[in-house]
């Protein structure tokens, strides 16, 4: 699968088959995201990798969360549904930006999340090309301080990202048209 294909097949997978993925493949994975280009090529990441026996632990936490804000009233759009997405994932990668605390509100930060993405991107695209299929979940958010004190990280939790083979195969969804979120000025 060249590039191009891989762009354009990929999709946001949120059934996954009940099949591990080796660890090998989520070594490549993380290996095509550690390629991504970075601002100053400060490689402002850091993965944590969550499978097997943990990812029960894993979903507790963030359930746990969601009930509590459920109970507050808050709305939870989509999050109970990417939950159900980590629980059929076998494998949910979470990335972090492990930057001291003396960059936090400064110009990087940009710079960092931008490299971050073409991280997440990289990862995606590798998984489309070994087929896997992929959903890239920030309702993570929900259960922000939650999840990370239960990883062990103190830095800025980015994303995470659920990893399996996909049990379904939707449909692309729609983009709004190139010339509509383009400009070109020639004269
Ligand atoms: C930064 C980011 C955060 C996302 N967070 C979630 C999420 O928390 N839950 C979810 O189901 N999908 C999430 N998505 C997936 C988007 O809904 C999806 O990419 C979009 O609808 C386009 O569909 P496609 O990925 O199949 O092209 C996220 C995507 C991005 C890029």
């Amino acid at each position: 699968m060249n590039t191009l294909e891989a762009i354009a097949s990929r999709r946001s997978i949120r059934r996954f088959k009940d099949k591990p993925v080796s660890r090998e493949l989520v070594e490549r994975l993380l290996g095509a995201a550690i390629q991504a280009p970075s601002g100053k090529n400060r490689q402002p990441w850091h993965f944590v990798v969550v499978q097997g026996e943990k990812r029960s632990e894993m979903l507790a936490v963030m359930r746990t969360r969601l009930a509590e804000l459920k109970k507050q009233g808050v709305d939870l759009g989509s999050a109970e549904w990417s939950a159900k997405c980590m629980e059929e994932a076998p494998v949910t990668v979470f990335v972090f930006r492990p930057n001291g605390p003396e960059e936090s509100g400064g110009p990087m930060d940009v710079v960092d999340v931008q490299s971050i993405g073409a991280a997440i991107q990289n990862m995606l695209l590798a998984a489309t090309d070994l087929g896997l299929g992929t959903l890239w979940i920030c309702d993570v958010f929900y259960a922000y301080d939650e999840l990370r004190s239960w990883l062990g990280r103190d830095d800025q939790m980015i994303a995470a990202v659920a990893i399996g083979y996909a049990d379904e195969s939707p449909d692309a969804r729609p983009r709004r048209p190139l010339k509509d979120v383009t400009t070109w000025l020639e004269r």
